[in-house]
């Protein structure tokens, strides 16, 4: 059976990582300009200053898309850029950029999937309490409800929000990521709170601005997987899957995408941290479960779980020198079997697999030429896993490589190469890597040749 017909396949980035221009054109600072500018924060001292200079270069971009053949491009809007002060008046030169960004891409034929929070929050905003504040939500929703109006002509796709698991989780809890300032249990709670209920008024703006948008959001997961065939490893992985591990609470699918599908939080984490919840209205619960038309979900791998005698679930050890990638992430294949088909059994949702690829040890050879077997291998074996999920009845609806080009990868800077097209950073010249040809061909045979 394969990938549907009109499987949709294309590439993503994030408007900090890539863009640069951080000053330019009345762009207001982001908690990722704050924290960059921060000793020891970033690996290699570095920030999304200049980036990739997609600011500037972004018809270059859109050429080398159209090259590699991609049907759509995943980009996200920055918040900073839009309303400077992240609410109140507008920086037409910031609408400005994305028109010319959204022309671009429709002239050449690549639809606009568009993400409206990817972690670059208004640090305006922060200073006045950020996702704490109770008027957060309602400020995420009126700077959707600004692109919504302004873009919503001729984009029709949107996902709310890339990793709340990260913006929250990794940036207030764990404090790897921007702003990098631990806050108490019952107040990272509170935070996701507001970010679901945040989500929740965006759709109610979209779907009011933009009748027939497709709209989503972007979680992530480690996607879990069984370690047999077994009905009792599936039940494991599938128990372990959506599960609340007690030490990294922020890091879970349930707690996400069971107050968007469901409408209620997960009784786990319920028994973990009734006495910590915020207040939660009925009315909440209704507007964060306010119906989507799609999953997205990012997922780069997992881990292999077993059943226990008690009716339980282990975590099966990884066998002595697994293969991993430039970043030392795992290469687990069946994580795009499994996470699809678990996420699609639960919430019965069409998924997009929003974000999958990984970091290799890039350079350009005396050839010229960025050769990058591992990637070729490594997107081989995921992709050949994501098409028997569709051959298994998930609905899948298309797959966004990570990420476009090399880019600024958070804390790890510029130390990790994850893009399709190679990105010389002094230079800013562009290279196709050996993958970006090899994807082409996957795009042409939409995926029947893997
Ligand atoms: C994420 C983010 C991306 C990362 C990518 C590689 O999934 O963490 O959406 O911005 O750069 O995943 O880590």
């Amino acid at each position: 059976m394969g990938f549907r017909e009109d499987f949709t396949w294309g590439g993503a980035s994030a408007a900090y990582q890539i863009e640069g221009a951080t000053g330019e054109d009345g762009r207001g600072m982001s908690v990722w300009d704050m924290f960059c500018r921060q000793e020891g924060r970033i690996v290699d001292g570095s920030s999304g200053n200049v980036a990739c200079d997609h600011y500037h270069r972004y018809k270059t971009d859109v050429d080398l898309m159209k090259k590699i053949g991609y049907k759509a491009y995943r980009f996200s809007i920055a918040w900073p850029r839009i309303l400077p002060d992240g609410t109140g008046c507008v920086n037409e030169r910031g609408v400005d950029f994305y028109d010319r960004l959204t022309d671009s891409l429709l002239e050449a034929g690549i639809v606009p999937y568009v993400t409206l929070f990817h972690w670059d929050y208004p640090y305006a905003l922060f200073r006045r309490g950020g996702w704490m504040h109770p008027d957060s939500p309602k400020w995420f929703a009126a700077y959707v409800d600004v692109i919504a109006r302004r873009l919503g002509d001729r984009i029709k796709h949107f996902f709310t929000l890339n990793e709340p698991q990260c913006f929250i989780g990794i940036s207030c809890d764990t404090t790897e990521h921007a702003p990098g300032i631990h806050m108490p249990i019952w107040d990272t709670l509170l935070m996701a709170h507001h970010v679901l209920l945040g989500h929740g008024l965006a759709v109610q703006a979209l779907r009011a601005a933009v009748p027939d948008a497709e709209v989503g959001i972007a979680p992530t997961c480690s996607a879990h997987y069984p370690a047999s065939d077994s009905p009792a490893d599936i039940a494991a992985a599938r128990q372990a899957f959506f599960d609340i591990d007690p030490g990294r609470v922020f890091w879970s699918v349930s707690l996400w995408s069971d107050p968007i599908f469901r409408g209620v939080y997960p009784q786990k984490l319920l028994d973990l941290h009734e006495e910590h919840m915020p207040p939660i209205r009925q009315e909440d619960m209704r507007i964060i479960s306010q119906p989507l038309d799609v999953l997205g979900q990012n997922i780069y791998n997992g881990q292999a779980v077993r059943a226990t005698a008690d009716g339980g679930y282990e975590f099966a050890p990884r066998p002595t020198g697994y293969p991993s990638t430039a970043a030392k992430w795992p290469v687990t294949p069946e994580a795009l079997y499994w996470g699809p088909r678990f996420l699609f059994d639960a919430y019965k949702k069409p998924l997009y697999l929003t974000e999958n690829g990984l970091s290799c040890h890039d350079v350009v050879s005396l050839d010229g030429k960025v050769h990058d077997p591992n990637r070729i291998d490594f997107l081989h074996r995921y992709l050949r896993e994501l098409r028997r999920a569709a051959d298994d009845g998930v609905d899948l609806r298309g797959y966004f490589h990570w990420c476009v080009t090399d880019n600024f990868e958070w804390a790890k800077g510029y130390t990790e190469r994850f893009g399709m097209i190679y990105c010389d950073f002094e230079t800013q010249e562009r290279i196709l890597k050996d993958s970006a040809y090899w994807y082409q061909e996957v795009i042409q045979t939409n995926g029947e040749d893997l």
